[in-house]
């Protein structure tokens, strides 16, 4: 149905839109000084609630939706790619919005090496979502 693909495909747009600032922004916002830090962590958790909660969850939904209406359960790039993003939802949950929250409601974000490791994982997730966009567009098996 092209309502619910445009709606899909606006939905990666957001998510994938959204985990691309946050790759930008994580390393400014650990290079800068005290009040720019907590404005740019300030504004990383606006791109969370607006682009990045929202898109997943658009995503989710109508993909989950278009699968069942229209493909068979083991179809491979379905499988996988439902899978990676399964994988960049559980590092988002569990390590990088938790960071996000923390550091905007602190003032400075805690230990240089936990800011760190939050600028490589955000680059993972968002080569996650790079490959299923890849999945979903070839369709390859
Ligand atoms: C939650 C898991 C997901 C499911 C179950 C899912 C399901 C689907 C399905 C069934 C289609 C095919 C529609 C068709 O050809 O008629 C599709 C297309 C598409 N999906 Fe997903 N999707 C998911 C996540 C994602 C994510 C995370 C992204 C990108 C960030 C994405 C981007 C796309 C794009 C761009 C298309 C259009 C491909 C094209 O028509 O060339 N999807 N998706």
């Amino acid at each position: 149905m092209p309502v619910l693909k445009t709606i899909h495909v606006l939905g990666a747009i957001f998510l994938l839109g959204g985990v691309s600032t946050h790759v930008l922004l994580r390393p400014m916002a650990a290079r800068a000084a005290d009040v720019a830090q907590h404005a740019l962590y300030q504004f990383a958790w606006r791109v969370q609630l607006a682009l990045v909660y929202t898109g997943s969850a658009l995503v989710l939904i109508t993909g989950l939706l278009m699968w069942i209406g229209r493909f068979k359960l083991f179809t491979g790039w379905l499988l996988l790619g439902f899978l990676l993003y399964v994988a960049a939802a559980g590092l988002d949950g569990a390590f990088l919005a938790p960071n996000l929250r923390r550091a905007r409601g602190a003032t400075g974000e805690g230990s240089a090496p936990v800011a760190a490791a939050a600028v490589t994982i955000q680059l993972v997730a968002w080569l996650l979502l790079v490959v299923v966009v890849f999945l979903m567009v070839a369709q390859p098996f």
